[in-house]
């Protein structure tokens, strides 16, 4: 059984009874970018170090929905699990392991498929996105990745949930099916998450679009800048970013309009831990001839320090692999006496022993 169940109540709100627990996920489907370490990795890193129980995964079950080539998924997982531990990540206080050594997960993302609604799924827009014009070649999985999510996080009895804000829906999503579960089988045994969406950097947008995000699978390296980039090109790639030719103006709603400019203005600003009013207050008035090489320096100073430890421990691929091992086991612990009261809320004989 849960033996968290009664725990003190440390939140306040939805979460209710359960005990203040963090999940947040990253897919190893490709390289990790700024974005990913703006609106989430660094976050992670705050809520470690504010004391907060957190659990962090490499969802290589979510990465899979698309087709991902095996030996770069592998060197995808290592290189995404170095990112974590460059950045702070400790696997002494937080967890760290890939999705399919806990097969929790899945499981209990089976029941999910059960509890939540065709219609629920085909509203999420990131499916939509991702499926594009031909669904009906969409993998079964991309459809059903919310489910997973949902069950990534309520594996852990997690409460809260650090992410950026393109997963805001997936988590309302996750919140639909805690509370149907509840309803349905008549308990509070799932504790109804809240997102954590916060700071200049919820949503960090491609250097070459400002309307579109960040992302580690669009297929041009310019749009983004990779955690593993070296100064030099994290330099080239802001020199070159899309600008317009206005200078920066005094108040944040005249970059309305402007998304490129105000896509740059929040980089610094969620680099250098300032509002971006702050920023403006700099620099208004100025353009960008004279704030890109200020923001290159700025990226420069704060990347190269995780890129240069992301290069440390990917020359140990076996200790990376080992401490994933021990994690997932860790992760493992949790989960089982979860999944275990699930499947018994539900009916399922589990009289299997050993
Ligand atoms: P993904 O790379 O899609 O697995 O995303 C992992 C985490 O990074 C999630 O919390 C995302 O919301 C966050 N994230 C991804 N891209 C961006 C971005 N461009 N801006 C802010 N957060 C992002
Ligand atoms: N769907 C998330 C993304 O693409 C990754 C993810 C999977 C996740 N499971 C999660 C994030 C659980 C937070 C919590 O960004």
């Amino acid at each position: 059984m849960d033996d968290r169940a009664g725990a003190a109540t440390a939140t306040a709100g939805a979460a209710g009874r359960f005990a203040t627990r963090i999940f947040s996920g990253i897919q190893p489907s490709g390289g990790l970018t700024l974005g990913n370490y703006l609106g989430a990795l660094k976050r992670f890193v705050q809520k470690q170090e504010e004391g907060i129980e957190a659990i962090y995964c490499l969802v290589d079950l979510h990465a899979v929905t698309v087709w991902q080539d095996p030996a770069r998924l592998r060197a995808n997982t290592r290189e995404a699990a170095a990112a974590f531990l460059a950045a702070g990540v400790d696997p002494a206080r937080s967890l760290l392991f890939n999705q399919c050594q806990v097969s929790a997960h899945a499981e209990l993302a089976w029941i999910f498929n059960c509890v939540a609604r065709m219609g629920w799924l085909g509203r999420m827009t990131q499916f939509k996105e991702k499926a594009g014009k031909d669904r009906e070649a969409a993998s079964v999985g991309l459809f059903a990745y919310p489910n997973l999510m949902a069950a990534d996080i309520m594996v852990y009895h997690a409460t809260h949930v650090p992410v950026g804000e393109d997963q805001k829906q997936h988590l309302e999503l996750t919140r639909d099916i805690a509370i149907k579960f509840n309803h349905d089988f008549g308990t509070d045994f799932f504790p109804v998450v809240e997102p954590i969406i916060e700071g200049a950097a919820t949503r960090v947008m491609s250097l070459r679009d400002g309307t579109r995000k960040m992302s580690k699978s669009d297929p041009s390296d310019m749009s983004r800048i990779n955690l593993a980039d070296d100064a030099d090109t994290i330099a080239q790639k802001i020199r070159k970013a899309r600008t317009d030719p206005l200078p920066l103006p005094e108040s944040l709603a005249a970059l309305d309009g402007r998304p490129e400019a105000r896509n740059l203005v929040n980089i610094y600003a969620a680099l250098a831990d300032l509002a971006p009013e702050a920023v403006l207050g700099e620099f208004a008035g100025r353009g960008f001839d004279a704030f890109k090489p200020r923001l290159a320096d700025l990226a420069v100073a704060v990347l190269a320090p995780i890129s240069a430890r992301m290069a440390g421990h990917l020359s140990d691929p076996a200790g990376i692999d080992r401490l994933l091992g021990e994690g997932a086991a860790r992760a493992e612990a949790i989960a089982r006496p979860i999944l275990e009261a699930t499947f018994a809320i539900m009916g399922m004989i589990r009289s299997r022993r050993g």
